[in-house]
């Protein structure tokens, strides 16, 4: 065991685990962070995508003792009110359907958005394409991917 201090949603959270730890557990059995899911476990769905330092990162595959000082956001952290573009977007265009993979389809899409505001269909495929979705919401994520980054 060892005591980290993470910067998750712009709070320090004192947490004391084993350093393998995956952060994805740190956020929901430590910290009650629900949103992040698992999916895998084997970086292969995308399910438990969150940001660190702004950059879409599997947290099935991130260990505590990685991280160090940089700053994680989660679905939860994403917007205040749940009005980012992509959010906004995602219910214009009502993409969930299970809504399991959603919050990992929106956590890579809002890190891809930051650096490409106006992506052509093969780039927002490209970007996309290791977020499983067994429901199939694929043409509508990406529609709504289109409609936030006209409005970003
Ligand atoms: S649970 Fe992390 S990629 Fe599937
Ligand atoms: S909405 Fe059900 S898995 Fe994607």
């Amino acid at each position: 065991m060892a005591k980290y201090l993470l910067n998750i949603n712009g709070k320090q959270n004192e947490i004391e685990v084993d350093p393998s730890t995956p952060i994805l557990w740190v956020l929901r059995d430590h910290l009650k962070l629900n949103g992040t899911k698992y999916g895998c476990g084997i970086a292969m769905c995308g399910a438990c995508t969150i940001h660190l330092e702004g950059i879409a990162v599997r947290s099935c595959q991130v260990t505590v003792s990685m991280v160090g000082n940089q700053k994680i956001t989660t679905i939860e952290g994403l917007s205040e009110n749940g009005d980012h573009p992509i959010q906004k977007a995602w219910i214009e265009h009502d993409v969930p359907q299970c809504g399991y993979c959603q919050s990992g389809q929106i956590m890579t899409a809002s890190a891809f958005l930051k650096n490409n505001t106006n992506p052509s269909d093969d780039e927002i495929e490209a970007a996309m394409h290791g977020n499983i979705c067994r429901c199939g919401t694929y043409t509508r994520i990406k529609a709504a991917i289109k409609t936030a980054a006209k409005s970003s």
